[in-house]
């Protein structure tokens, strides 16, 4: 499968069996992440397996993990995340979202099915896992396998806006 073939093919899936996700491919999956690009290479994600039962009944108090089997918690360490040096910028949403992205994509080259889970409070998150005070929880990938039919890799003809909505060359705003 070529990377486009695999972009095309990931979609969000939101119901999943029961089965635990195989180790093997959970490893596949955090190795994607491992090898992301992050901020001067600050590799400031941490990231929390959260497959135990009751973990995963807590966190679906505080987020929609559509009874995923395992969840992958997504922080940034803000003592380890890159800060531009003259505005203070910090690069741990952007970090974390990349890591979210390979990882996301290895799940679909595995077979499994994922989504990517913003919606939920972070604080609460952090209090109930007792995380680290600089560690921030961006985000959250339920991970399984689908109970659902995949949905078509030509679904983005129409659910995607066509790329002259998106992409400007300089001369479009010249005066
Ligand atoms: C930054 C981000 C946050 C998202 N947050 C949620 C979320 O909280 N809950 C959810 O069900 N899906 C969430 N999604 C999934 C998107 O809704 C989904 O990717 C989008 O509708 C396109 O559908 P597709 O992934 O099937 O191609 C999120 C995706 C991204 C990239």
């Amino acid at each position: 499968m070529t990377f486009i073939e695999l972009a095309k093919k990931r979609c969000s899936v939101r119901s999943f069996t029961k089965d635990p996700v195989d180790p093997a491919l959970l490893a596949v999956i955090l190795e994607a992440g491992r090898v992301a690009p992050t901020a001067a290479n600050s590799q400031s994600q941490r990231i929390v397996i959260i497959d135990e039962k009751e973990d995963l009944r807590m966190l679906s108090e505080f987020a929609q993990i559509y009874g995923a089997p395992l969840a992958l918690l997504i922080c940034a360490d803000h003592d380890a995340t890159w800060k531009r040096s003259f505005d203070g910028f910090d690069t741990g949403a952007i970090d974390t979202a990349v890591v979210m992205t390979h990882m996301m994509l290895a799940a679909a080259d595995v077979g499994l099915g994922a989504v990517w889970v913003d919606y939920f409070k972070p604080d609460k998150v952090k209090a109930l896992f007792h995380l680290p005070s600089a560690w921030h929880p961006f985000h959250v990938l339920a991970i399984g396998i689908p109970n659902v039919p995949l949905k078509s890799p030509d679904r983005h003809a129409p659910l995607r806006l066509p790329l002259d909505k998106t992409v400007f060359r300089v001369k479009d705003f010249r005066k």
